[in-house]
């Protein structure tokens, strides 16, 4: 039987407050390392001398790739495909204080970016003033349209197909303009993840097929393995891989 690909599994069914609490309840080392990685990257991306428009792909119920890049950016883009999840985002930038979970993932961001930067105790507003919620798919996202993109745990999730995942990554990396940051984590050795009883999809893969998959649209590849261990610490979490690169 064929792979399942991204069209077989209901997205507008995704449990967005079911996952929030399973990953990001109780914050882990690993996504503290996440957050800690994706700033130094961001912090670098180029040009310097002014605000970025930033793109996340996939964004699901999470504030992690926002708040990463909020000191960075002009515009943060959220570009996920379920409605649910749309929702939950909107519902969730709407609160003046942020949960404890997105309070302790913002201390760790802010101090990742370190001395020098004047960053607000609550970035809520600031949050909400700069973010645009987009529903609509990764394999349609237009080319070169912004400075900067995350995708935390997508291309790898969201199909069982290896051709679906090469074609979401180049839309992904082809979304910034050339020269552009690309900034990405990916599940490591997972088939697979459930969320309120309902089985989504992984892909297993090595960081050198990730490496591999990028080398055609991107510069300065570095790929990481993050806490690879050998059994799950939250549904088909066991570890994670981790990339930054520059757009072609
Ligand atoms: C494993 S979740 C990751 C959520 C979040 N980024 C995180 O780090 O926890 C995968 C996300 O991809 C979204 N997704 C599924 N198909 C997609 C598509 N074709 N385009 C964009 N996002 C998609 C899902 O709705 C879900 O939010």
């Amino acid at each position: 039987m064929a792979d399942k690909g991204n069209a077989d599994y209901q997205w507008d069914g995704f449990d967005a407050e079911q996952y929030f609490q399973q990953y990001y309840g109780e914050p882990h080392a690993d996504d503290d390392r996440v957050v800690e990685f994706a700033v130094n990257a961001l912090k670098q991306a180029t040009p310097h001398d002014r605000l970025l428009d930033v793109l996340d792909v996939g964004t699901g119920p999470s504030l992690i790739p926002f708040l990463c890049a909020l000191p960075r950016a002009r515009r943060l883009t959220a570009w996920e495909y379920s409605g649910a999840n749309i929702a939950w985002l909107k519902f969730e930038l709407a609160r003046d204080e942020l949960r404890p979970q997105w309070r302790h993932f913002w201390d760790v961001g802010r101090a990742a970016y370190g001395k020098g930067w004047d960053l607000p105790d609550n970035p809520a507003v600031a949050l909400r003033e700069k973010s645009v919620l987009t529903q609509g798919s990764i394999f349609d996202l237009p080319r070169a349209a912004w400075d900067a993109a995350t995708m935390f745990f997508c291309a790898e999730s969201i199909t069982k197909r290896q051709d679906e995942f090469e074609a979401a990554c180049a839309a992904f990396a082809r979304s910034v303009r050339p020269g552009g940051t690309l900034v990405a984590a990916f599940l490591a050795q997972s088939e697979g993840y459930i969320v309120s009883d309902y089985l989504y999809p992984a892909l297993n893969l090595s960081p050198e097929a990730i490496q591999r998959t990028f080398a055609a649209h991107a510069d300065g590849i570095v790929v990481d393995a993050v806490g690879m261990v050998d059994h799950e610490i939250r549904s088909g979490y066991s570890g994670l891989i981790f990339l930054t690169g520059t757009a072609r």
